[in-house]
């Protein structure tokens, strides 16, 4: 049991692998939050005691006790209106208007493993020796309620899973105005902070200032995680970088409006805090009822950014993705989007089949236009019946085919909206967010169909069913192309409006749950306009995701390199698409293409029936390359090596667990003339041991080069000089003895 608890001083010290979290409830009953950091003993003598100390204008609840003050103490589940006026973790309105509470300890529970969480996406165990989980209850007996916060702390791992779950106990109802999932206080403010910002075809850049006094905070509000912001925010000692100094990260399991926030007060100490965003967030509790928070996954490193991703990356792999996906490599795909977009029809896919699988292509993707009388993006969402003039054979008889050729089949669905110009939208306009006589906004001319009705989320159930049992189907890419707005659903009571964008949520997990376990083998992608919901919550269901609609080799330099601070290459995919791009209109190399969709799941969005013989061979190579890295891109360590936000070229590599084998990529943006010599120190091998060194020919075929020591390429590193403009070079590692 890696739980200790002091009962005497009601102490609680949570050891994960190498860390330590450590609480206590004070006399007056709150929840002082003490310590999270580098493992320490329980009885190392921690004493944070002296934290508290009277100030001037920090009001005292407890009468006979100066020292006391919720401005002052580090909190566990801030409150509010007692005292301390730093954001507070939840806030719950009573029925007699106020909104004061005091939650005192009440009891604690040890259990072995992890609870799972129903109705929301959650970590989750094979081996309840893997973790451990406390629960404390506390509880406000004047307001008749109770909260538990729970935690989960890993035994291999630096990570600490929380939530909260608030019950009524009494006769009236509660309204929950603020839930926050996790909230931790330290005790100084010489940080800078780490997230994850952008916008459709720029997702998740690593944006990295100096933390100052005040508010700082990051959060969608948007209906989804979004494009802009991920629900992922770290803490980190400024003199930090990949392989040093402290890092303090939180990344939220839920995929709509979230907040992350860091906030410097007086007296110089810091609170981090995420949780659902309470912006126009309101939860009426009945007497009897509960309110679960998403979980928060809470990740400490010692070793810098790199180990803190590490970390994520073991977690989402081995305890969030769903089975049997986790453990499975995951097939190269061909979509057709950027090769037809929506003028296709069943010869032109099955040519496209042909020319994929002469090459080793494993899936052909339908991507959108296959249903209603869908030509383009104005008309037919809702419509989910094939368009027999493009595909005369129907879905079923278009995926036989597809399996004819050796090759899997996928689809491409977009189950959350509705167009205007539909049958389904002219037989229930009702069923899309709305507030009765109010004008409707469009995105990209479509509405959002309201999964908050059940009416809504069992028909969405019902015809995937019918499509995933008749279809053939062994992929779905679930897209949804649009932010809320007019976010009113016409089920619910005025008093639960606020409810409105939350219970969405609760409504695409119970679809996403009843789908994904209902056809296990059925792989399914999230999609949102590319990586708009990037997020822990959708990867519980859909173990990988459209990265981003930016398709050019040299965007998705910082698109991939930020998402990798949370989420493990085989989380993303990833597609090599034609030149001039068709987002970025550049022209880059196919090889540097090749090699920055290979550093995820792997597959080409472009026409491969108008390849030349050389784009041929090439690709042909790409595919034989990426079947051979595939394990240890998938399922190896990653290592970030040279920043694409601060330089002119971008570095990175993967090694297996044995350390024997290694794949390393650098990319070059523009050329330069007269440059220094440069080298790129690789990470993660065996310092004792020798490495076969192969790089790329002139074919694109791996070559011997040299034979090499760990230690060497690790501090002298690989040269990496003469980049020509988007150019980029590989390197394949391997222990001599490996070489069969
Ligand atoms: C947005 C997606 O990100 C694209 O890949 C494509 O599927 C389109 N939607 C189709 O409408």
């Amino acid at each position: 049991m890696a739980i200790y608890v002091d009962a005497g001083r009601k102490r609680f010290h949570l050891d994960a692998s190498n860390m330590s979290y450590i609480f206590e409830a004070l006399p007056q009953g709150n929840l002082a939050h003490w310590y999270w950091g580098p493992k320490i003993r329980p009885d190392a003598g921690l004493d944070r005691r002296a934290l508290l100390t009277p100030r001037a204008f920090s009001p005292n609840p407890v009468s006979n006790d100066e020292r006391f003050s919720f401005d002052v103490a580090p909190q566990e589940y801030p409150t509010w209106g007692r005292g301390d006026y730093r954001s507070p973790a939840y806030q719950i309105r009573l029925s007699d208007g106020s909104a004061i509470t005091d939650l005192a300890f009440r009891e604690h529970r040890l259990l072995p493993g992890k609870p799972r969480l129903s109705g929301l996406p959650h970590l989750w165990l094979d081996n309840p020796l893997d973790a451990d989980t406390l629960v404390i209850v506390l509880e406000d007996t004047l307001g008749g309620m109770t909260v538990e916060l729970s935690y989960t702390v890993f035994s291999q791992l630096n990570a600490l899973v929380r939530s909260a779950t608030i019950h009524n106990h009494s006769q009236m109802p509660l309204t929950i105005e603020r839930a926050l999932s996790a909230s931790v206080d330290f005790s100084h403010a010489d940080w800078d902070w780490i997230r994850l910002t952008g916008a459709w075809g720029r997702e998740r850049h690593v944006q990295r200032s100096a933390l100052a006094h005040g508010l700082s905070s990051l959060g969608s509000r948007r209906g989804a995680s979004s494009h802009q912001a991920n629900p992922f925010i770290a803490l980190v000692d400024p003199k930090g970088d990949e392989t040093t100094g402290r890092v303090y990260a939180m990344n939220l399991v839920y995929s709509g409006n979230f907040v992350a926030m860091a906030e410097v007060d007086q007296f110089d100490t810091t609170r981090m805090a995420i949780g659902i965003h309470p912006f126009q967030f309101q939860w009426r509790l009945e007497p009897g009822e509960s309110f679960q928070t998403p979980e928060a996954v809470l990740v400490f490193s010692d070793a810098g950014l790199g180990q803190m991703s590490e970390t994520f990356h073991h977690l989402y792999r081995d305890h969030l993705m769903p089975e049997p996906w986790r453990r499975r490599e995951r097939p190269i795909v061909l979509n057709n989007w950027e090769a037809t977009y929506f003028d296709f029809n069943q010869e032109r896919l099955l040519d496209l089949a042909d020319s994929a699988a002469a090459l080793g292509v494993e899936v052909l993707v339908l991507d959108d236009g296959w249903f209603g009388a869908r030509n383009d993006d104005r008309t037919s969402l809702g419509d989910w019946t094939v368009n027999l003039k493009k595909l005369p054979d129907g879905i079923s008889g278009l995926s036989q085919k597809i399996h004819q050729r050796g090759l899997k089949f996928g689809l491409w669905v977009e189950p959350e909206m509705v167009s205007p110009q539909s049958d389904l939208y002219r037989r229930h306009p009702e069923w899309c967010l709305h507030i009765p006589n109010r004008s409707l906004s469009l995105g990209r001319h479509q509405l959002v169909l309201d999964l908050a009705r059940p009416d809504v989320t069992d028909w969405i159930i019902a015809w995937m069913t019918e499509l995933l049992k008749e279809g053939g189907i062994d992929y779905i890419k679930w897209d949804m192309n649009r932010h809320m707005t007019e976010a009113g659903s016409e089920l619910l009571p005025p008093e639960r409006q606020p409810e409105v964008q939350h219970r969405y949520m609760l409504g695409l997990y119970r679809v996403l749950d009843h789908l994904t376990r209902s056809f296990p083998e059925v792989l399914f992608e999230g999609c949102s306009g590319g990586g708009g919901r990037f997020d822990p919550g959708m990867l519980y269901y859909m173990p990988q995701t459209w990265t981003s609609d930016n398709s050019d080799a040299i965007e998705r330099l910082c698109i991939q390199y930020g998402t990798s601070l949370a989420y493990p290459a085989i989380a993303m995919t990833a597609h090599v698409s034609a030149v001039p791009n068709h987002q970025a209109g550049r022209t880059t190399p196919l090889n540097t293409r090749g090699l920055v969709a290979m550093s995820a799941n792997f597959g080409y969005e472009l026409d491969f029936t108008q390849l030349s013989d050389a784009e041929k061979q090439a690709i042909s190579q790409q595919i034989t390359m990426y079947k051979q890295l595939r394990p240890l891109v998938q399922f190896g360590a990653f290592y970030r090596l040279i920043d694409p936000h601060e330089t002119n070229a971008a570095g990175w590599m993967f090694v297996d667990d044995k350390r024997s084998r290694a794949f390393v990529v650098w990319v070059n943006r523009l050329a330069e003339v007269g440059a220094p010599v440069r080298w790129m120190c690789l990470r993660g091998l065996s310092p004792e041991r020798d490495y076969d060194v192969f790089v790329q020919g002139a074919e694109g075929a791996w070559e011997f080069s040299c034979r090499r020591g760990g230690d060497g390429l690790m501090e002298l590193g690989l040269n990496r000089q003469y980049g020509s403009d988007f150019g980029a070079k590989s390197w394949y590692l391997q222990w001599p003895s490996e070489r069969s």
